[in-house]
């Protein structure tokens, strides 16, 4: 096992009408700001339990945070809270309204000139953002129990990331029953989300860690149970509550101690989506079959354990158990509704080429040993075309 250091502050409030506990979970006398998406939680009673919940509290509201957040429409809501002299930020929704939340809890107190730096420079990021916690309406990014903060800039077509212990969430609220009037659409892309994310620090190489493999496997197995579930029964509430529970195990840090990580198909997503909008489970339902065939020599060992114990592939030669957990994959993800090619989503096929140049220009790593090259990147987007 690799060393590691695991840290992890956030307090995870969970369970049937749980939002309650809000005055409890914020200092009182603190000026709170709200953000939001484009008003689901209007919708599905969520900000009416905030309200009452911080009734007589002061509080300033900034809805209109879009999925896959703007870097244009963050940078108003960071003027607000300076305007208004906001003390703590509630962020209420799904992952894209935590990560906005988390950027601008960094951007309000930064110095500089242009907050996007701190996506090129993670030391840029102050080291005292504003402290922030959240209600989490849709379960999907882990965002709610991690420093992580994805935000896009819609004049130069990019999508980054900076992690920073200072915005993890101070508490987050996880009520299943928010989740209830998420539609299939989103409900699906949240299932193939924490999948993946398990995944790419799963199905690396051994290192002899049995106690983290045995807990990602735990995870796919009961996002396979739970998920079709969920999907059937939008108000099944132990449905609703594992899918929950799993995605934010699946993101939290636990499962990635001591382990190498991958993170490739995530980098080819978020260029995905730069360039054409796609949602972000959609990026990872199309690239990640492409990523198995093309590593299946790589990450050999790990593919016949996860066929083995996940899909109870037991019985073949190792290449047709190989071929096999490739389509149950694929098959899973299609079966909850979510499309796995590329076609399917109107990409051209120059968007290999596109990609990898854009990848290869930002010059990290990619891929667990950090060997996958331009040609590797293009070789799976053309598997997927
Ligand atoms: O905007 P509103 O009106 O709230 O509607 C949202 C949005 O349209 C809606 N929604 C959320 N909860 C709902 C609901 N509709 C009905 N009922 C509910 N209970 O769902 C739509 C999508 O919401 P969004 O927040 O965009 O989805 P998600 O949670 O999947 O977040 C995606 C973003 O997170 C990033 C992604 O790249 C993407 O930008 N990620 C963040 C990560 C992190 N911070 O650790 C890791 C992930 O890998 C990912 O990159
Ligand atoms: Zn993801």
């Amino acid at each position: 096992m690799f060393d590691f250091t695991f840290y992890n502050p956030t307090k995870i409030v969970f369970g049937r009408g749980v939002i309650a506990q809000l005055p409890g979970l914020i200092p009182a006398g603190k000026k709170v700001m709200l953000v939001a998406g484009g008003g689901s939680i209007k919708r599905n009673g969520v900000y009416e339990q905030i309200r009452r919940a911080l009734d007589g509290r002061a509080m300033v509201e900034f809805f209109g945070i879009p999925p896959n957040p703007l870097y244009e429409t963050c940078l108003e809501a960071v003027a607000l809270a300076r305007a208004e002299k906001v003390e703590f930020l509630l962020s209420a929704g799904g992952g894209s309204a935590l990560d906005a939340t988390k950027f601008i809890a960094a951007a309000v107190p930064y110095a500089g000139k242009e907050p996007w730096d701190m996506f090129y420079d993670w030391s840029l990021v102050p080291a005292d953002p504003l402290p922030l916690g959240c209600v989490l309406t849709l379960p999907a990014t882990g965002s709610e129990m991690n420093g992580g903060s994805v935000v896009s800039r819609k004049a130069t077509k990019e999508k980054r990331y900076f992690l920073s212990e200072g915005v993890f969430p101070r508490f987050s609220i996880l009520d299943p029953q928010t989740t209830f009037s998420l539609p299939p659409r989103q409900t699906a892309n949240g299932i193939v989300d924490a999948f993946v994310h398990v995944l790419e620090q799963y199905l690396t190489y051994d290192v002899t860690a049995p106690l983290q493999d045995r807990q990602a496997e735990a995870i796919l197995l009961t996002l396979i149970e739970e998920g079709p579930k969920a999907l059937a029964e939008p108000e099944n509430y132990n449905a609703r509550a594992n899918l929950m529970w799993c995605a934010t195990n699946a993101l939290n840090g636990l499962i990635g101690c001591g382990v190498p990580q991958d993170w490739a198909t995530h980098a080819i997503g978020h260029e995905l989506t730069a360039l054409y909008g796609l949602d972000h489970a959609q990026t990872l339902a199309a690239v990640y079959p492409g990523m198995m065939q093309h590593s299946r020599r790589r990450k050999r060992e790990k593919l016949l354990q996860y066929a083995a114990r996940v899909w109870r592939l037991e019985t073949g030669d190792e290449e047709t158990r190989i071929d096999a957990v490739i389509a149950r994959t694929e098959d899973f993800f299609r079966s909850l509704g979510v499309g796995t090619r590329l076609a399917e989503y109107n990409i051209p096929k120059e968007a290999g080429r596109l990609v990898a140049d854009r990848l290869a220009k930002q010059g990290r790593p990619l891929g667990e040993r950090g060997d996958l090259k331009s040609q590797d990147v293009e070789a799976i987007l053309q598997l997927r075309a």
